[in-house]
């Protein structure tokens, strides 16, 4: 199984507001995933729309888009193995009551509409993702010195 697995996972207004970038973020260190990229942006409705396009039917869509376009996000990228499925893990359910403590949305957050955060759910969706949201050269390679212990 690959290393070097990567997925989307992203920050959303909330999140930022709350002053929980910091809590997020060291959790993906501290489980031993390496970053790759991360940079806030305050996203265009272009780019929202492009990321949420499979739910573009939703009933709730137009909230969504209308809410993750209301200030900053931070966007990132972290590798390692099983990235994509152990990050959704992390992240928790999407409706939060449904989220078990221990996970970034249990832990943090109540409301479906105000979740917080973003992980990608597919390596596929990933793929496309990090494309939207990342230049080429915004994707750093460096050695994890850490990788020796973790893996
Ligand atoms: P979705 O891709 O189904 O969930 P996830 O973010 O866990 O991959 O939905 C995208 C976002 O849309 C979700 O994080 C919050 C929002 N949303 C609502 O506002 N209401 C809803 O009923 C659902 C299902 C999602």
């Amino acid at each position: 199984m690959s290393t070097t697995e990567r997925t989307f996972i992203a920050i959303k207004p909330d999140g930022v507001q709350r002053g929980l970038v910091g809590d997020i973020i060291a959790r993906f260190e501290k489980r031993g995933f390496k970053l790759v990229a991360l940079k806030l942006v305050k996203p265009d409705q272009k780019q929202l729309e492009t990321h949420y396009e499979d739910l573009a039917k939703k009933p709730f869509y137009a909230g969504l888009v209308k809410y993750m376009g209301s200030g900053p996000i931070v966007a990132m990228v972290w590798e390692g193995l099983q990235a994509v499925k152990t990050g959704r893990v992390m992240l928790g359910a999407t409706n939060p009551l449904d989220s078990v403590p221990g996970t970034i949305r249990g832990d943090l957050c109540i409301q479906t509409g105000r979740n917080i955060c973003h992980g990608s759910d597919s390596v596929e969706s990933a793929k496309k993702e990090i494309a939207l949201w990342f230049k080429d050269e915004e994707l750093i390679n460096w050695d994890d010195h850490s990788a020796a212990w973790i893996y």
